[in-house]
């Protein structure tokens, strides 16, 4: 099964670009800036990840990033990530970028974005692997904040393809940021968010999402099963959910292998993400195979799986298609 889902083409839809940084390069970026590392080796630094909820992996994830600084930083970044994920045959993926960890400590949003940018042109020439981003707002800082990036993204709104909503999600429900959605949504940016899993009021968030935000997708939702309306909700709009089973291990009690089995079961549109792959130590293929494991997926499961991330990519229809008839001809093979 693991080679089944190594040849399979693959779609990656939620991965955060910061939460790919791994130990081998913190330490090439922190070298190349002049900053003193308190580790002394990649092990040390892999040794200091202890996370048990969302909270404390937060807090390391935004540490770590301080590293990243320059244009070609940020380019070196997204350009190991997309080698890493085209060698998985990962054929297309959307990738979140977080512009207000950087603007935040005072990295410019443009040096950013252009690093970000040049990778994926650079990846799709030269490796084959299609990209796009999603810019992400931080929903632990103020709405306003959050307006004023995407203000401030205007002017690249060609280079991102829609936004999403993430960080410490307790105390800062969807509606308040609905203005801000609003405004993006009237910009033409596609719309998502987090919905984390077992978080404080987690299905008065995804209804909120859905009835009030008017999303185009959720990033995880696996609470909405413990509402029917939801779950006809998500049903009726055909909504997408990208859950991250390893992530959901780290940070909750368990994969909720079984929450995404009961997805497929009823129809849903589910995807299997990595979310911060070099903090939960897993790529889109380890999620894969992790999920298997624990369901004795069929093959027929795995190609729904990724059937289900191509339909909701934010492609036009014929590449859409053109994938799905990759992924079919796959299957058939
Ligand atoms: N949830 C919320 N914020 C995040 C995540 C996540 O899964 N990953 C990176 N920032
Ligand atoms: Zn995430």
């Amino acid at each position: 099964m693991t080679d089944f889902i190594g040849g399979l083409p693959k779609c990656e839809l939620h991965l955060h670009i910061e939460g790919t940084l791994e130990p081998e390069l913190k330490f090439e970026l922190a070298g190349r800036n002049g900053i003193d590392l308190p580790y002394a080796s990649v092990e040390e630094i892999r040794a200091a990840y202890s996370f048990d909820d969302l909270p404390s992996f937060l807090k390391i994830y935004y540490e770590g990033m301080d590293v990243l600084r320059t244009e070609p930083d940020f380019y070196d970044l997204a350009m190991a990530y997309l080698r890493k994920a085209a060698s998985q045959n990962v054929r297309y993926a959307e990738i979140f970028f977080d512009p207000q960890a950087h603007t935040s400590r005072g990295v410019p949003f443009d040096l950013v974005i252009r690093g970000l940018r040049r990778a994926l042109i650079d990846a799709e020439n030269q490796l084959g692997i299609r990209a796009q981003l999603i810019m992400c707002f931080l929903r632990d800082f103020q709405a306003e904040y959050a307006m004023a990036t995407l203000l401030e993204s205007l002017p690249y709104r060609e280079w991102i393809v829609g936004v999403g909503l993430d960080s410490d999600e307790k105390g800062n429900p969807p509606v308040k940021f609905k203005a801000v959605y609003e405004r993006a949504r009237q910009e033409g940016y596609l719309l998502t968010m987090h919905c984390d899993v077992d978080q404080e009021n987690s299905t008065e968030h995804i209804r909120q999402a859905i009835e009030e935000i008017g999303v185009n997708r959720i990033d995880h939702g696996v609470n909405a099963l413990e509402d029917p309306s939801l779950v006809e909700a998500i049903r009726e709009k055909g909504l997408g959910l990208t859950v991250c089973p390893i992530s959901n291990g780290y940070v909750t009690d368990s994969m909720k292998a079984d929450a995404i089995r009961r997805m497929l079961d009823l129809g849903l549109r589910v995807t299997v993400n990595s979310d911060d792959p070099a903090y939960f130590t897993g790529y889109v293929q380890e999620n894969l195979v992790a999920l298997a494991d624990a369901l004795q997926l069929s093959r027929e499961d795995l190609v729904q799986l990724e059937r289900n991330a191509f339909e909701i990519t934010w492609l036009p229809r014929h590449l859409k298609d053109a994938y799905l008839a990759e992924l079919d001809a796959y299957a058939a093979g």
